[in-house]
């Protein structure tokens, strides 16, 4: 098979895509809020739910296939990250699971300690930990960015992580400016101190392949609804952390993976239609970069992904032409055509003229799904002074938007810069 990007072939897929409202086509920029979610995922979702709805770990049919369910979606998160199937977990979204590993591993935390975390993250991934170390007498320390470059202060990193360090959170695509972080290097230097290390993959996890052993991080979260399935979370836990937590679970509750650190019945429906939404990733690798479906799964997720930010770079490059002649229009992000492998397709900006919010409505009533504020990056918004004075506007770009979607995004912004 060829390997070529066929967009018309892609957006198929998503039954959402073709909707329109009072005769005006919808145009989906809010992929870094949530993703739309292709047909297989709903129609395995359905399927789970008449067909195999029950709890697990009964000997009847329906229990039998909600045990089957289970594996087959922890080892396809397995492959979608290069794990192994028992070091994933799943839950409501990453912030529930950020707060029940932070609160796991605060208990081993002692008054003097100190935790790293990050100004550009998303607050996810912040104000869990930051409960944490309040509770435990446990000192935050901040990793900086550059508020010209939109980048980490890489330089603190050897003056902010010690010996005390407990902990290093940070965040591999910021969900506001869009850049990619070199984590790997943040989570070596934490490594390097002993501390645990956290990785926030939400906005990454639609766009680049993820790979947990070349980034060596502990703990990696991610959030399906994100990267086109199912309102859910998931969170790698490396296996040798995960077997020095004491968990937090019920008592009947059985010591195994994935049970001892999921407490409660999980949406075994959100576990099918992940796996559903993975599925299609590797889709993508076989119909657009020619790779064969007895591939293994993670070769066609990777070939994905890839051939997905292949055609998402022209997106970015089309984006960043048009959008820095805007005239009033400032970008809040890496604006370079020469750095696109830096960033993901999500563009913040202001306007001179315009509060954010009214940019956001104008383009809702042309159908332009858009948000504006500050997305909860709070730090980050903060650090560039905007958190109270409406944020900026969010432009976020899918693997399923259009050239033509783009343009007529960025006329309206100029209509409304003129
Ligand atoms: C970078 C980042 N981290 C964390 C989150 C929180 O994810 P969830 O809604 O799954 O808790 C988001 C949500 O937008 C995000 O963009």
């Amino acid at each position: 098979m060829p390997a070529s990007w066929d967009i018309d072939t892609v957006r198929a897929a998503f039954p959402a895509l073709a909707l329109t409202d009072d005769g005006k086509p919808r145009i989906y920029l809010d992929a870094p809020g949530g993703t739309q979610v292709p047909a297989r995922v709903v129609e395995r979702m359905s399927e789970v739910m008449i067909r195999s709805c029950a709890n697990d770990g009964g000997p009847f049919r329906t229990s039998r296939d909600t045990n089957r369910i289970m594996a087959d979606a922890h080892s396809a998160v397995a492959a979608f990250l290069g794990a192994q199937p028992d070091e994933v977990v799943f839950g409501f979204n990453s912030t529930s699971l950020i707060f029940h590993f932070s609160r796991m591993l605060a208990r081993e935390w002692q008054p003097g300690d100190e935790i790293v975390l990050t100004r550009m993250d998303h607050d996810g991934n912040v104000g869990p930990w930051l409960i944490a170390a309040e509770e435990r007498g446990v000192t935050v320390r901040w990793l900086d960015f550059d508020p010209d470059t939109f980048e980490y202060r890489y330089d603190m990193l050897d003056e902010l992580v010690g010996p005390r360090t407990r902990l290093v959170a940070c965040n591999h695509a910021s969900n506001i400016f869009g850049t990619v972080n070199d984590v790997a290097r943040i989570v070596a230097a934490g490594k390097a101190a002993g501390a645990v290390t956290m990785v926030d993959a939400v906005q990454s996890a639609p766009h680049l392949p993820i790979d947990v052993a070349a980034i060596g991080c502990d703990l990696l979260a991610c959030s399906p609804y994100k990267f086109f399935g199912p309102h859910a979370g998931v969170m790698y836990v490396a296996a040798e952390l995960r077997d020095r937590l004491t968990p937090l679970k019920v008592r009947p509750a059985s010591f195994d993976m994935p049970w001892r650190h999921t407490p409660g019945t999980p949406s075994f429906e959100a576990q099918a239609g992940t796996q559903a939404a993975i599925q299609h990733i590797a889709w993508l690798g076989e119909h657009c970069a020619g790779f064969d479906s007895a591939a293994p799964l993670r070769q066609r997720i990777v070939a994905g992904l890839e051939a997905a930010g292949a055609y998402e770079a022209k997106l970015m490059d089309r984006f960043l032409e048009r959008a820095t002649s805007i005239p009033g229009l400032t970008l809040y992000g890496i604006a370079s055509r020469n750095r696109l492998d830096a960033r993901v397709p999500t563009f913040s900006f202001r306007l001179a003229n315009r509060a954010p919010a009214e940019i956001a409505d104008t383009l809702a009533q042309e159908n332009i799904f858009a948000w504006s504020g500050d997305f909860y990056a709070y730090e980050a918004s903060g650090r560039i002074g905007l958190r109270d004075k409406g944020g900026v506007v969010r432009l976020g770009l899918s693997h399923y938007t259009t050239a033509a979607e783009v343009d007529r995004a960025l006329e309206v912004v100029a209509q409304l810069a003129a």
